[in-house]
């Protein structure tokens, strides 16, 4: 039984990569989020069968339980999409800072732990998929730990893609800017966040499908959209003027 497995399958980019998957050869597909009864509407939803997996994945206890379940089924894991995640806009200091470890724990700590738990069951030709950002490449003031849990993903895939390859197993990292889902409500949360921020935005149909693509072609990154190519671009070669257009936002 060949299965693809993807975390934070209950809404934005992880559902939608559910619905990708529904049309490739698995034998099943794996949800997992807090939220069982969305992880169940979105299956239903289906032809593939489906498994769903309700987890916390910032509790140790639910992330045991899900490395149980891979050592007493041994299933052939031919895909693993890590979209789980969250971030918060504000000072660093004045955000509480039980929610920035749960922001750290889920965004580095579940994705490494879950990554870990699930290549032992990888064969040549799978792929792990890992939803990184745009804001991976630069420092950014106000939504700054996030941006730095999202450089720490960035740098992981870097070093596990050349693990992997003597292995035969892809890492694809996807770096999209804003994409319109509840991460930026949840992100924005109570803070008089500028319009200008979010003036360019992309579907998450859009993220999917350019991930899917760049999949298939075995590619190292997938950006989404020419706009955030720019801006990685500008951020690696000029990170100082990248860092200035960022704070720009705020004046
Ligand atoms: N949207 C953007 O602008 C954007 C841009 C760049 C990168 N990304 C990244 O893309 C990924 C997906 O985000 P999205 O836009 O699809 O946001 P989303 O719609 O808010 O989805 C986040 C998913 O994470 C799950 N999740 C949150 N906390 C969890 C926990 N403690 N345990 C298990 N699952 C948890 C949520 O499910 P439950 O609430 O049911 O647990 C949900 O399925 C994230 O890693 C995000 O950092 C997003």
């Amino acid at each position: 039984m060949t299965i693809a497995m993807v975390t934070g399958a209950s809404s934005g980019i992880g559902e939608e990569f559910c619905r990708s998957l529904d049309s490739r050869s698995f034998d099943s597909i794996w949800l997992i989020a807090r939220r069982a009864d969305r992880l169940e509407d979105i299956a239903s939803g289906l032809s593939t069968p489906c498994r769903v997996i309700p987890a916390d994945l910032t509790s140790e206890g639910d992330l045991s339980r899900l490395t149980s379940i891979l050592t007493e089924e041994e299933p052939e894991i031919g895909l693993l999409v890590n979209c789980a995640g969250f971030g918060t806009f504000g000072r660093s200091w004045e955000i509480p800072i039980g929610e920035t470890r749960s922001m750290m724990d889920l965004n580095m700590g579940a994705l490494v732990t879950i990554t870990h738990a699930c290549i032992p069951y990888m064969v040549p030709g799978s792929t792990v998929v890992q939803l990184c950002s745009q804001s991976a490449y630069i420092p950014l003031s106000d939504l700054n730990v996030y941006a730095s849990t999202k450089a720490f993903v960035r740098h992981y895939c870097d070093g596990l893609r050349a693990e992997l390859r003597d292995l035969g197993i892809n890492v694809l990292e996807v770096s999209p800017g804003w994409v319109r889902t509840d991460f930026i409500d949840i992100c924005t949360g109570d803070n008089a966040v500028p319009a200008k921020v979010f003036s360019h935005t992309v579907t998450r149909e859009r993220v999917v499908s350019v991930s899917m693509r760049d999949l298939d072609r075995r590619r190292r990154r997938s950006v989404p959209d020419l706009h955030t190519r720019a801006q990685i671009f500008l951020a690696t070669h000029f990170r100082g003027l990248a860092e200035h257009v960022w704070k720009g936002y705020f004046r």
